[in-house]
């Protein structure tokens, strides 16, 4: 989605920005702008369709823009077409102001419709326009551009990260925030504001996280913030600890491929500070035993592969607690009347903790008494801060598009978190508890095994890369997993992918199994072995060539009725699935590698889902 990135300081604005931006494209965009305050001639625009580089490219054919104080922006288009006029920064008619946005302004038409009433001249289709317009309309009636800018506000429905320049004031810049991130970074002698840290990293670890309803003003010296009413308030500081390095590439042809890598030092990071003595320990979580023993019932909330984590959730939570656990994704959630009151738990999973339909999920759940626990990989975000509990996934930033890192480390965290219930309730039983404990502590070191040679997965993608159509099978965790496997092929590869549970074939799909069907048959839960070889042999009847993903234990079974097979080291069957995603993940790298697509940018997705 929309990335921002501002900068007020002594240095030009122009390379910083564009620095800021080039380390924001992983969050997914269409156009690219920039913004900066000349105290001669007043503001400088320059914005195009495409990749950041056609910017550079156009910067660099210009006399140089002048400036120390700016704003950047990727766009992700919602409203209007991606095109030069429709990128940010947007100026309003007379050249006063100039805004970027990250977000959707709901009532943009009634605004857009009454300024053009007082006959203000538009230059775009977007939404986001509105913005400059109005605070134009306003500041040219009082001499405060902060009465014009909360005068703005009022008027707002929807979500904003906004970021505005004035050509009358060219020394500062402001910045709102509703239900969209945006954070402040603390520099010396220069300030920030960004989307998320990475843009700033290298300049700053010193940042704050923007409520909802604060408005900030930066000038080289210092921020002043403000809350709805006005108020001044004072920030909480908080340090980034994750170094620089994290958030590039290292050496790799992409950034999928490095978090792949980094999966079993992310496990690590994510386990070994919880696992004591063979026991589940989460300091940080103040979930008391009086809330769990009235828990009447759990949901998992999220979207995408969270969702998938959410899946498998489901299967483990209940084996260890025998409650009830509903998984659901977060926007059908909020609209569902979900049957959530004080004595449920509500366990949301995010990645980047911003996604916008994710987080309406939580208020909405919160609305009827739910208490909230969230597992969340950006520390700060806004879904780690509105929630009861956080439990954080020390996966560092996860930059690809497509998550690996981030979804290894949910599933962990999520599998001990049950443990962790279920042990408190009495209800796991100590001999599952202590083998699977045992288990996760092994989990990155296996993982490593499993990353050591990437050689068959790259001869697999060179047969299978060209075609259209795949099919992923497994049951119950498997069958999650499967989900898992198919969303990353279709995301990264552009290849139609469907996973099913293989017990439903029969049901009708297997209709579409014919000659030369390429199958993706998950069979890696010890427990339903059978039933998996089962439906290998159904599919291979009727003409399926089979990739079949097991464990070593059983590799020899699976040799024997499969065309390819693939082999994870054996864990606890409720970990399995842990092992069993890395191979999928390779699968779809190695066949986006061989069709040549963006593989850490795939089209029309954005890394951070802040529009519903
Ligand atoms: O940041 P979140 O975990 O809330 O994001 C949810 C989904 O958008 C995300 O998991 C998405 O499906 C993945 N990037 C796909 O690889």
């Amino acid at each position: 989605m929309c990335g921002i990135v501002g900068y007020t300081g002594a240095a030009p604005a122009i390379p910083i920005l564009l620095d800021g931006l080039e380390r924001l494209e992983y969050r997914g965009y269409d156009s690219a702008g920039v913004a900066v305050v000349d105290p001669r001639t007043g503001l400088q625009i320059e914005k195009c369709k495409g990749r950041l580089q056609f910017l550079r490219d156009r910067l660099e054919a210009l006399p140089p823009l002048e400036g120390t104080v700016g704003l950047g922006h990727t766009r992700w288009a919602t409203h209007g077409e991606p095109n030069d006029v429709n990128s940010h920064p947007h100026v309003s008619q007379n050249g006063r102001v100039a805004i970027v946005h990250n977000g959707i302004i709901e009532n943009y038409a009634e605004i857009k419709d009454f300024l053009l009433q007082q006959g203000v001249r538009f230059r775009s289709d977007t939404d986001s326009e509105v913005v400059a317009q109005l605070l134009e309309y306003y500041f040219n009636d009082c001499s405060d551009v902060m009465d014009a800018v909360y005068a703005v506000l009022a008027r707002l429905e929807g979500a904003y990260a906004l970021g505005i320049l004035c050509a009358d004031m060219p020394d500062r810049l402001i910045a709102a925030r509703k239900d969209a991130p945006l954070l402040l970074g603390y520099g010396e002698g220069e300030n920030f504001i960004a989307s998320d840290a990475t843009a700033i990293i290298s300049h700053t670890r010193q940042v704050a996280y923007m409520e909802d309803g604060e408005v900030a003003v930066l000038t080289r010296d210092g921020i002043q913030v403000f809350d709805e009413y006005r108020r001044p308030i004072e920030k909480q500081l908080h340090h980034i600890e994750w170094d620089v390095s994290a958030a590039e590439k290292g050496g790799y042809a992409h950034f999928m491929f490095k978090e792949i890598m980094e999966q079993p030092e992310a496990l690590r990071q994510t386990i070994s500070p919880r696992l004591r003595d063979g026991q589940v320990v989460f300091d940080e979580l103040r979930l008391d035993d009086g809330f769990l023993r009235r828990m009447k019932r759990i949901y998992l909330v999220a979207c995408g592969s969270s969702y998938h984590v959410g899946m498998l959730g489901k299967y483990n939570l209940e084996r260890f607690l025998r409650l009830p656990v509903e998984v659901c994704l977060a926007s059908e959630f909020r609209y569902s009347d979900p049957l959530v009151d004080e004595d449920t738990l509500v366990i949301v999973i995010s990645q980047s903790g911003e996604t916008l339909d994710t987080m309406a999920a939580l208020r909405e759940a919160r609305s009827r008494g739910g208490y909230i626990l969230s597992i969340v990989n950006v520390v700060g975000s806004s879904i780690a801060r509105e929630s009861d509990d956080v439990l954080y996934t020390w996966a560092g930033p996860e930059i690809a598009v497509a998550t690996t890192k981030a979804y290894s480390t949910q599933l962990a965290l999520l599998t001990m978190l049950g443990l962790y219930m279920g042990q408190r309730l009495g209800r796991t039983s100590p001999e599952e508890y202590a083998a699977i404990t045992a288990e996760l502590a092994l989990l990155p070191e296996k993982m490593e095994q499993v990353i050591a040679s990437t050689d068959v997965y790259q001869y697999l993608a060179s047969l299978y890369f060209n075609r259209e159509c795949v099919f992923f099978i497994g049951r119950n965790l498997d069958y999650a997993l499967g989900l898992e496997g198919s969303l990353k092929l279709k995301e990264i590869s552009y290849i139609h992918s469907e996973s099913y549970a293989a017990g439903e074939l029969k049901h009708g799909t297997i209709s579409l199994i014919e000659d030369g069907t390429l199958v993706v048959s998950l069979a890696t839960y010890g427990p339903l072995l059978d039933k998996a070889i089962s439906n290998i042999v159904e599919v291979k009847a009727r003409g399926a060539e089979v990739v079949a993903l097991t464990t070593d234990s059983n590799r020899e079974r699976l040799e024997k009725i499969a065309t390819h097979i693939l082999t994870v080291p054996d864990t606890h069957p409720v970990l399995q699935p842990n092992l069993g995603v890395v191979p999928l993940q390779l699968f779809a790298y190695y066949i986006a590698l061989h069709r040549g697509c963006d593989i850490d940018k795939p089209k029309n997705l954005a890394k951070s889902v802040t529009v519903e």
